[in-house]
């Protein structure tokens, strides 16, 4: 059993193009799934597992909204600090960003846009315990051809590391949690960049396969979530909802019916409305003659008036009045107004960011 301290390092830097336009503004691992950051989603599963020393690498950009969103972590209980990392060159590039602060101690790396329904307690006590340089995680998935994908041996042992390979020879994906000894360094300066020009991390662990290195594959149990587009912020933003209890708060007045799993936060008022679970209404909302269904999260301080939504994500601060159709499978950023306007000619009215996507039946 490994008693030396360990340390976490969460990569919270990219560009999240495929969350365009909202990652114009903001950083995608703060975009919340059932009204919490994705980001919080990892910091508390590090500090679950018994790792308050935490780096989070973040990029020029989106550094100082990560700062003061997270601060220094005494309130999940951690000690937070910042590195930034110059460009986007990848997860082996970001490790080394890091190597100063994770020197000293074996660490676990987490994708900061990750969910996991287990957390990392167990890999990261299965780490502890067994003699490896690097313990990596896997799931089965339909689509191997997506991710990093991993071939084992029959003693179930790692044989070969592939970035995205056309013709996969298994269906075990990498998932986005890593453990690493100092060795990790050493393969991180040896490998070239890919064909994409970044430093791939899959390449970073092949070289210590062939460098006679140990890496210990410990396949997930329960759901994994990779929250990088908006499909898959919805589909996460569906199985977090449903793992919720009811708790209702707020105010809720007699001709309104609240059904099912539905979290209500201090200071909404639901007012001749519907809402029925599994969904969670953030603080301080007003939902107004208004139907909201299953699988939505409606952010605090946000107004849904004369519209049904449901299977959405909508941001704190924004507002949806009078939409004729129900609004469906949407992500909607903060500070949003989407509703009737009286001006002549009666027409749509629109004032939307580049690469924002709007669909009208
Ligand atoms: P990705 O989702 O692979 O990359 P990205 O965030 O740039 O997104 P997109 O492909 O849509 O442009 O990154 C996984 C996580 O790692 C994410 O939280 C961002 C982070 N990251 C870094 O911190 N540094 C890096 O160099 C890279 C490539 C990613």
């Amino acid at each position: 059993m490994r008693h030396q301290k360990m340390k976490g390092l969460i990569l919270s830097g990219g560009k999240g193009t495929r969350m365009r336009p909202l990652t114009y503004t903001s950083a995608k691992q703060l975009i919340p799934v059932a009204n919490k950051p994705v980001l919080v989603y990892g910091i508390e599963a590090i500090v679950a597992a018994g790792i308050q020393d935490i780096a989070i690498i973040v990029s020029p950009e989106t550094g100082p909204e990560i700062r003061e969103n997270i601060g220094d972590g005494s309130r999940f209980g951690a000690n937070i600090h910042y590195i930034e990392q110059d460009a986007p060159r990848g997860l082996a590039h970001a490790v080394l960003t890091a190597e100063d602060f994770l020197r000293d101690s074996p660490f676990v790396m987490y994708l900061g846009d990750n969910l996991l329904q287990h957390g990392i307690t167990p890999l990261v006590e299965e780490y502890r315990s067994i003699d490896c340089n690097s313990e990596i995680l896997l799931t089965r998935v339909p689509n191997p051809s997506q991710f990093g994908v991993a071939e084992l041996d029959a003693n179930g042992r790692v044989l070969k590391l592939t970035e995205k390979p056309p013709e996969p020879k298994s269906d075990l994906a990498l998932v986005g949690v890593y453990m690493f000894d100092e060795h990790i360094f050493e393969a991180a300066k040896a490998i070239k960049p890919s064909q994409r020009g970044e430093l791939e991390i899959t390449d970073a662990i092949q070289w210590l396969l062939d460098n006679g290195f140990t890496v210990h594959p410990h396949i997930v149990k329960g759901w994994w979530k990779d929250t990088g587009k908006i499909e898959d912020m919805l589909e996460a933003n569906r199985t977090v909802l449903d793992t919720f209890e009811r708790d209702v708060r707020g105010t809720i007045t007699d001709d309104s019916s609240i059904e099912g799993k539905v979290v209500i936060e201090p200071g909404a008022q639901i007012i001749d409305s519907v809402v029925r679970g599994p969904a969670i209404i953030g603080a301080d909302a007003r939902i107004v003659h208004a139907y909201v269904g299953p699988y939505t999260s409606i952010g605090n301080k946000c107004s849904v008036e004369r519209c049904e939504i449901e299977n959405s994500i909508v941001l704190e601060n924004s507002s949806l009045s009078h939409v004729a159709g129900r609004i469906e499978a949407s992500l909607i950023g903060k500070n949003v107004k989407i509703g009737r306007t009286h001006r002549k000619p009666v027409a749509y009215r629109f004032m939307v960011g580049d690469n924002s996507e709007v669909g009208i039946t």
